[in-house]
């Protein structure tokens, strides 16, 4: 249910009905202390500020044509007048039992679904993906998998790095090598060793360039020999990057990859268009587009090339092409680009050019998701301890077997193969939660002991809190889908559980709107923390328990549990019936 949106309704017509004008919004944010109540409504001071009056007599006129006492218990004017209110335990009794059965755990389908185009992953084909491709890879999938679950139609587009002048250095090597009878698959199993290889003869043997540039030139014309040899070295490439997605449990398949090569028939169109429109002019033999809207402080404009002075195209081309499609051809209410904060400017660019050259409409929303980077603990970017990049496979076969390790540690009954398969729902889970619990926009040092904890905002110890809500089910011998409540509350501890399960779809809000799946992991850990502390306050199974009592407090455990699991699965974590 969306509380904060319920909440914000009553306010703001009591708030109309005061006189104050409907611009003025009623600024609903959660209470920080339990004296303050739930909920604070803070939006009447920007209002009397600019009505020129009394804040708390108009907060005074607000109340009295408030219509609240259904839900909510209390409401007070505190401090400069801000009004807050405490939510009533009948109400909230009412909302958990409307929807103890609902399998998506309160949460509405949208009534207005957006089709929402995600960019993400995109890595490059010429090498293999590397710990710089997991934030991409997983931020987008966990805002992917939170907007279709509110009911969107999501579009994932794949934009992988396929196409550009290394690919004629790659083919030129790969062709010696076959003329060797050797097997791609071979040859290609090791995708850094081999463009390494590639690199120092196209630096070494004059005549090995010159064929690398032929096959450029070759490819780009299409020439059927270059693109077959293009083609295998692509389609070894893309089962390697499948393999990570694989592991990494992300919903990208092949459907999904819309490559850099698929533009290249509209690159042209694009160059002309602008020439056309005057938007792009000759500079040194290139074309280049100067956006003053992006000028520097000195009034520079931001130069954009499109194309080279030799005739080629460039990254930006292909990003205003792909744009362009995905406004239409795919329809795109929302464009989400899951890329590193350092390629900032460049989608500034892209955007704000494909605006102005009305390759999208004026009111398409185009959105950058940026993020920092993935740190060693030396506060560098994250390396091998050569100096190398890290390879996304081995970095999670790592955690996994240092998931491993632990959990034989924890437990003595469980065979190899049950170890095994919880391991890798734990190893993966740890590596992502860690990224995705952080702030998207800062830099984070990765550091194995604090995500394999079992302690604090961690996969394991949610994985863990999911375990123990299961087993209270087990022993008390009926299966969690049999227990419907009712719920009545009175504990101020099953207070607390109860309002944060229905604080989940105005989580998913937040994680959608602003494509912030850290929301999320917090919220994750408050609900897990208030169901342990709970469970520590509240017996459930103890023989003097009143039935009434049992079966209420076992509904608030099913409800738990369901919330931990679908907003794990929305983060793309499992879960383990066991650990
Ligand atoms: N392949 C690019 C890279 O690895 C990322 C592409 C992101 N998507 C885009 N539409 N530019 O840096």
């Amino acid at each position: 249910m969306k509380l904060k949106q319920l909440l914000a309704e009553k306010i703001h017509t009591a708030m109309q009905a005061a006189g104050i004008p409907a611009e003025h919004g009623p600024h609903i944010a959660l209470s920080k202390q339990a004296q303050f109540g739930d909920y604070q409504a803070n939006g009447i001071l920007g209002a009397a500020k600019q009505l020129k009056t009394n804040p708390r007599a108009l907060a005074q006129q607000v109340l009295e044509k408030l219509d609240i006492s259904e839900i909510a218990s209390k409401v007070e004017i505190a401090g400069p007048g801000f009004i807050n209110i405490f939510l009533s335990q009948s109400w909230l009794s009412e909302n958990l039992n409307a929807y103890i059965q609902d399998s998506r755990c309160g949460v509405e389908q949208s009534q207005k679904p957006l089709t929402c185009v995600v960019d993400y992953s995109s890595p490059n084909l010429a090498k293999e993906m590397h710990v710089g491709h997991l934030r991409s890879t997983i931020i987008g999938d966990a805002v992917v998998r939170a907007l279709e679950f509110q009911g969107h139609k999501v579009i994932r587009q794949n934009h992988m790095g396929d196409w550009g002048t290394q690919f004629g250095m790659l083919i030129a090597h790969l062709e010696t090598i076959l003329a060797d009878n050797s097997v791609a698959e071979v040859a290609l199993s090791d995708l850094e060793t081999f463009y390494r290889e590639a690199k120092k003869r196209f630096d070494e043997d004059e005549n090995f360039a010159n064929t690398a540039r032929d096959y450029v030139v070759k490819l780009q014309s299409g020439d059927a020999k270059c693109l077959e040899l293009w083609q295998q070295f692509i389609d070894i490439s893309v089962s390697h990057s499948e393999e990570v997605y694989k592991k990494l449990n992300v919903t990208l398949t092949r459907e999904d990859i819309r490559p850099e090569s698929a533009y290249n028939e509209m690159l042209q169109g694009i160059v002309d268009e602008l020439q056309q429109q005057g938007l792009a002019v000759e500079d040194q033999g290139a074309q280049v587009v100067f956006l003053q809207e992006l000028a520097d402080k000195e009034g520079n404009p931001s130069p954009v090339i499109i194309q080279k002075s030799g005739g080629g195209f460039l990254y930006a081309t292909t990003d205003l092409a792909a744009l362009k499609y995905r406004g239409q051809v795919l329809k795109a209410d929302r464009n989400l680009y899951f890329i590193d904060a350092r390629q900032s400017l460049h989608m500034q660019q892209v955007f704000t050019l494909a605006k102005k050259a009305g390759f999208v409409d004026q009111d398409m929303s185009l959105e950058h998701h940026a993020f920092g980077t993935m740190m060693g603990s030396d506060g560098k970017p994250f390396k091998t301890r050569s100096g190398g990049t890290v390879k996304l496979v081995e970095l999670l076969d790592e955690s996994v077997s240092r998931a491993k390790a632990l959990i034989a540690q924890r437990a003595t009954d469980m065979s190899e193969k049950e170890q095994q398969q919880i391991a890798e729902v734990v190893g993966i889970g740890a590596v992502k939660f860690a990224d995705l619990s952080k702030h998207r926009t800062s830099d984070y040092i990765f550091n194995w002991d604090s995500m394999l904890s079992f302690d604090g905002a961690t996969a394991p110890y949610l994985q863990y809190a999911y375990t123990r809500v299961k087993s209270i089910f087990a022993k008390a011998g009926v299966e969690l889908e049999q227990v419907n409540g009712p719920i009545a509350i009175e504990a101020e501890q099953e207070r607390i559980l109860a309002l944060k399960l229905l604080q989940f779809e105005d989580t998913l809000e937040l994680v959608t709107a602003e494509a912030h799946p850290h929301v999320l992991c917090q919220y994750l850990f408050e609900l897990a923390s208030a169901f342990m502390s709970f469970y520590e306050a509240c017996p459930i199974l103890k023989s003097d328990v009143e039935p009434q009592t049992k079966q209420s407090r076992l509904a608030l455990s099913r409800w738990t549990a369901s919330v931990i699991k679908q907003g794990l699965t929305l983060l793309g974590i499992e879960t383990t019936e066991k650990m």
